[in-house]
């Protein structure tokens, strides 16, 4: 049955009605009473119908390309069965020609037409994956685009963000589909449109934005009384580049700025969800703000639990070169380090770790080498959480102790990343969900082409090493078997 708009209602002619649209309207599966939908609080905590959410979650970006709706029905009572309550998946498929035998949502001809899939390999397969969230109690994080869509090499190579020239990446190319960045998004905007050529002509170009827009209107607008959708993520990991170079103007500003337009977007459309916006979560602590925060007041704190505070770039620093300090001073007691005082500190001062540590740079995640400010991003008033992501062995998250273990040091540093991620919602009075976290292993690195190369093409040190890697985009996932 339909239910009705409740909380919706006084904005309806006003916000919603952009939504309105020809294409037929799909019906909500009850999960009885009215419908609740999830709030986020300043204390950092999720909650439906005042009642804490608990957030047990996994990406199962392949669930709307699922060929039954038996496949669907198992995928989310399996989810439920282990408890899990949140799933992050991808609510896009952009196709250049329309593919035979296979889903797709939206086609993107040269010039920039598009055409949405109303039928059942398209939209109708996506009402089959919120009916089952709705049927099982699941809540899902739909992202509307993704960063990243590489393809064979055509010929240039093309500029990094960096300004760096990019090796392509080798020939190897699979079937569509066969990974979590292969269904379009960002890239295929840009190279349909025919405009700049650039990854972050989708940030600026009047047309794309227009057409990207009206997408997420068609999406939005048709689950915005789902009672099973958590929160609407804009778009995953975007950056000013991606296998597609950046142009020289790209900066932090362009991106968060895009990033307004389309939550304020979104909010006019659905006043009912939450609007995250799905970034890595890379910080920019220098960076000039469009929306500058300053810390909200702490929402009564439980006595004796540490206070909010903001992350600063000395902050950083000191915290990282503390820990430095307290695994050198481990490695000692334990033995494994001569005792000998000033001149062992003199040394260890003197460490690459160290230096780069107490320089300007803390690493890619924090110096804004991605155009991303997802401090600035977070405080954009219609943003309700914060997303970020790990990806330990293609990102750095600080400067590697020296004295630990390669998998250490990502243990390490990925727990810090995580804490710090934490005390920025808590600065700003919203809470942070970690969307997606993968790890190349031996395993697993052959299905990763073609990011699986020799050189790291997004590390920006990759110290002439056999190094395999993958998309940050790319989503590690439970269910799913490759084949
Ligand atoms: C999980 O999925 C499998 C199919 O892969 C299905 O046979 C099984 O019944 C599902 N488990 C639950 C608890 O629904
Ligand atoms: C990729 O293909 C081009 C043209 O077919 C060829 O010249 C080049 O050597 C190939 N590169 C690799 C890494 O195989
Ligand atoms: C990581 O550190 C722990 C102690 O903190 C140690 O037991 C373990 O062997 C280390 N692992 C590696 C791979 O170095
Ligand atoms: C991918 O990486 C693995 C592990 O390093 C390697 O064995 C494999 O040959 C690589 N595949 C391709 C296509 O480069």
């Amino acid at each position: 049955m339909i239910i009705s708009l409740t909380r919706c209602l006084a904005f309806v002619s006003l916000w919603c009605a952009v939504a309105a649209s020809n294409i037929p309207s799909r019906t909500v599966t009850e999960r009885g009473g009215e419908p609740q939908f999830v709030q986020a609080h300043p204390n950092g905590k999720f909650a439906v119908n005042g009642k804490e959410l608990e957030f047990v979650g996994t990406n199962a970006y392949w669930l709307p390309t699922l060929n039954t709706e038996a496949d669907i029905e198992h995928a989310f009572k399996n989810f439920s069965a282990r408890g899990i309550r949140v799933v992050r998946t991808w609510f896009f498929n952009d196709v250049t020609t329309i593919p035979q035998n296979s889903n797709w949502l939206q086609l993107i001809e040269k010039g920039g037409k598009t055409t949405l899939n109303t039928g059942p390999n398209g939209l109708q397969k996506l009402d089959l994956v919120v009916t089952w969230a709705e049927k099982t109690g699941v809540y899902l994080i739909p992202s509307l685009t993704n960063n990243w869509n590489p393809l064979p090499p055509n010929g240039s190579p093309s500029r990094r963000y960096s300004g760096e020239v990019e090796k392509r990446w080798s020939n190897v190319t699979r079937p569509r589909n066969y990974l979590s960045n292969d269904y379009g998004g960002i890239d295929v905007y840009v190279r349909q449109f025919e405009c700049s050529g650039t990854h972050d002509a989708f940030y600026t170009d009047q047309n794309i934005i227009a057409s990207y827009k009206a997408y997420v209107a068609a999406i939005v607008g048709r689950y915005k009384n789902s009672p099973a959708i958590f929160g609407w993520e804009i778009a995953n990991d975007a950056r000013c580049f991606s296998s597609v170079g950046a142009s020289g103007s790209c900066t932090t500003q362009t991106i968060t700025n895009w990033f307004s337009i389309l939550a304020k977007h979104i909010r006019a459309i659905d006043c009912n969800h939450l609007i995250t916006a799905g970034t890595g979560g890379f910080y920019c602590l220098g960076c000039p703000k469009l929306f500058p925060h300053s810390c909200a007041p702490a929402p009564s704190p439980a006595p004796g639990a540490p206070k909010a505070r903001a992350v600063s770039k000395a902050q950083i620093v000191r915290e990282r070169i503390d820990e430095l300090k307290k695994t050198r001073e481990e490695k000692i007691r334990s033995g494994e380090l001569p005792r000998d005082g000033v001149k062992v500190r003199g040394r260890w001062a003197a460490t690459e770790a160290q230096k780069r540590g107490s320089d300007s740079t803390t690493g890619s995640a924090f110096d804004g080498s991605f155009g991303v400010d997802s401090e600035d991003i977070l405080n954009i008033p219609e943003i309700s959480f914060g997303s970020f992501q790990l990806f330990p062995d293609q990102d750095e998250y600080g400067c590697p102790d020296p004295h630990l273990s390669r998998f250490n040091n990502s243990l390490q540093l990925g727990l810090s990343w995580i804490q710090k991620q934490g005390a920025t919602g808590k600065c700003f009075g919203k809470p942070m969900a970690l969307g997606a976290f993968g790890l190349v292993t031996q395993h697993n690195a052959p299905f990763f082409v073609p990011f699986n190369s020799t050189i790291a093409p997004f590390s920006s040190h990759t110290h002439g090493k056999q190094h395999t890697t993958l998309s940050a985009g790319l989503l590690i996932h439970p269910f799913a078997s490759f084949p």
